[in-house]
C-alpha cells in the first residue's frame, strides 16, 4: 500500500465553475479532518492567494521559482493560519513571465517529478488548475493521481466535460495511465431550476458511473466571504455551500474506487 498523498487535480477547460473555490475549501474541509494538506495554486491567475485572504504583493516565492529550480518546495510553502493546511502560491505573472511558464509546464515531466516526492509527507495535494487545457491544467494531469471535475450546470459546462474526457483519454494513454477519475461535481447548483435540473440529468445519462453523491447548492455567502476575503468554511461554516464541502471532503476520505479511465473510454 503506497503512503504518498493521493494528488488531486481540480480541473476542466472552462471558467468560473468554481474550481477555485472547490480546491480552497476541499483542502480546508479536509484539513478539518485532521488531514495533512498542501494546496498548488497552478493557475497564472493566481485567485487561491485572494481566496485565501493572502495579499499577492507579499508572495516572494511561488511555484514558478521552484519550477525553474530558483528556490527549495520548502521556502515556497506559505503559512496559511489554518491548522494541517499548506499552500504554495503563484504570484502575479507578467505577460513574459506567463510565456516562461508556458515553457517550463510544457516539460510535462518536470512537476510530476518535484511534486511527486514531496506528496510524501501530505495526505493529499490538491491543486487549482487554469480554465484550459494546455501549460499547467497538462503538468497538473500528468503528476496527479486523480481529477475532480466541478461542473456548474448549463450547455457548455456539460460540453467541457466531454473536451476534458477525451482529453484524459489521451494523457492516460501517453503520459500518465495511473491517472483516475475522482468524480464530477456539481457546483453553484440550485434545487429548483429546470436549468440545474436539466444539467444534472444531462450528466447522469452520459457519466452515469461519475457524479459525486454530494453536489454544492449555489449560495450567496459564497460571495460575502470572498469580498471579505476569508474562505468559505473560515467565514461561515454553517453556510449551505460550507456544509456542502465538508460532505464532499468525507465523500472522497470514505471512497474505495475510483473511477477508472479506461472503464469511461
Ligand atoms: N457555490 C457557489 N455559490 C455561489 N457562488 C459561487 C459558488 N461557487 C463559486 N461561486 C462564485 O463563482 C465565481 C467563480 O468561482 P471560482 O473562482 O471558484 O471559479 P473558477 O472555475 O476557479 O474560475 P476561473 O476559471 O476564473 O479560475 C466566484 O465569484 C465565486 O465566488
Ligand atoms: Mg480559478
Amino acid at each position: 500500500m503506497c503512503t504518498m498523498g493521493k494528488i488531486i487535480a481540480i480541473a476542466i477547460p472552462k471558467g468560473g465553475v468554481g474550481k477555485t473555490t472547490t480546491a480552497i475549501n476541499l483542502a480546508i474541509a479536509l484539513s478539518q479532518s485532521g488531514k495533512k494538506i498542501l494546496l498548488i495554486d497552478l493557475d497564472p491567475a493566481g485567485s487561491c492567494s485572494s481566496g485565501l485572504g493572502i495579499n499577492k504583493d507579499e508572495i516572494n516565492i511561488d511555484i514558478f521559482n521552484i519550477l525553474q529550480f530558483n528556490a527549495s518546495f520548502q521556502q515556497a510553502i506559505l503559512n496559511t493560519g489554518i491548522n494541517n493546511l499548506d499552500f504554495i502560491p503563484l504570484k502575479h505573472l507578467t505577460y513574459l513571465d506567463e510565456i516562461r511558464l508556458g515553457k517550463v509546464a510544457s516539460n510535462e515531466q518536470l512537476f510530476k517529478n518535484i511534486i511527486r516526492p514531496e506528496a510524501l509527507s501530505y495526505d493529499y495535494v490538491i491543486i487549482d488548475c487554469p480554465p484550459y487545457l494546455t501549460g499547467t491544467t497538462n503538468s497538473a494531469l500528468v503528476a496527479a493521481d486523480s481529477i475532480l471535475i466541478p461542473v456548474m450546470p448549463g450547455q457548455f459546462s456539460i460540453d467541457a466535460v466531454s473536451k476534458i474526457f477525451s482529453h484524459l483519454r489521451t494523457i492516460h494513454r501517453t503520459h500518465n495511465p495511473e491517472l483516475k477519475i475522482e468524480g464530477i461535481l456539481l457546483t453553484m447548483y440550485e434545487f429548483n431550476t429546470n436549468v440545474s435540473f436539466a444539467a444534472k440529468k444531462e450528466l447522469f445519462r452520459k457519466y452515469p458511473e461519475h457524479i459525486l453523491n454530494t453536489s454544492i447548492p449555489k449560495n450567496a455567502t459564497v460571495g460575502e466571504a470572498s469580498i471579505n476575503n476569508k474562505p468559505l468554511l473560515i467565514f461561515e461554516p454553517n453556510a449551505r455551500a460550507a456544509k456542502a464541502y465538508t460532505k464532499l471532503a468525507t465523500e472522497l476520505m470514505e471512497r474505495k474506487d475510483l473511477f477508472s479511465l479506461v472503464r469511461s473510454a
